[in-house]
């Protein structure tokens, strides 16, 4: 088996690397990242943050090629992946500081993003961060044409994918107990959205 590639993480990894840099603390052990693909974003970062355990997730057919790309590059800091559908399984049983997750939110059909946020509210607590990479539709808008063409070719391979709108992700945030910190704009019309998590109460 060869090691899976993807252009597009070469392309952003630089960008969401400064981002992380601002939401990471010195003070963070743990980051889960969620829909981990083929391994790259996370072989490319953790090596910036060495006090952080880096834990790879995925559903099942994607961990082997991962594996191929934490076996080559060595990191002490990358923990084996896991396999996590946002559907059914939970987080490892340990404090997560942060979660990451890139180009997730237009794959997973909208029930499956809503799990997610869920899952976020449930196993995050106070003052740990969620960030989400990818495009988003804002007030109903796609941010550029490309954007728009883009949902059209996902939508003809599964009418469940799709971009999602800035909005409704954010009230499912806000209502699994987050506020947003931060929306930044990224290169190629893609947004990262940083949140955090409020004082811990019964919101779901
Ligand atoms: C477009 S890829 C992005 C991969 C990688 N994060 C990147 O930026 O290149 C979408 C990822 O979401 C994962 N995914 C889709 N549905 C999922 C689910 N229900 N739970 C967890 N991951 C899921 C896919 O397996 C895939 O790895």
């Amino acid at each position: 088996m060869e090691k899976p590639f993807s252009p597009a993480c070469e392309r952003n990894r630089d960008p969401i690397l400064e981002v992380l840099k601002t939401v990471i603390l010195p003070t963070d052990r743990r980051l889960i990242e969620i829909g981990t693909g083929t391994g790259q974003h996370a072989v490319y970062f953790a090596p910036h943050f060495k006090l952080l355990e880096w834990y790879p997730s995925d559903l099942s057919e994607n961990i082997p090629g991962m594996k191929l790309w934490f076996k080559e590059a060595k990191l002490t800091n990358i923990q084996d992946p896991v396999r996590l559908d946002v559907s059914k399984d939970d987080f490892p049983k340990v404090k997560f500081d942060v979660v990451f997750t890139a180009n997730t939110f237009h794959i997973m059909n909208w029930k499956e993003c809503k799990s997610f946020m869920k899952l976020l509210g449930h196993r995050l607590r106070e003052g740990s961060r969620a960030t989400i990479y990818g495009p988003f539709k804002y007030k109903g808008e796609f941010t550029s044409e490309s954007n728009a063409a883009f949902d059209e070719s996902l939508k003809q391979k599964d009418p469940l994918m799709g971009i999602r709108s800035f909005e409704d992700v954010h009230s499912n945030m806000v209502k699994n107990g987050f506020e947003l910190i931060h929306d930044h704009e990224m290169p190629a019309n893609n947004r990262m959205l940083v949140y955090n998590r409020l004082k811990f109460e019964k919101h779901n």
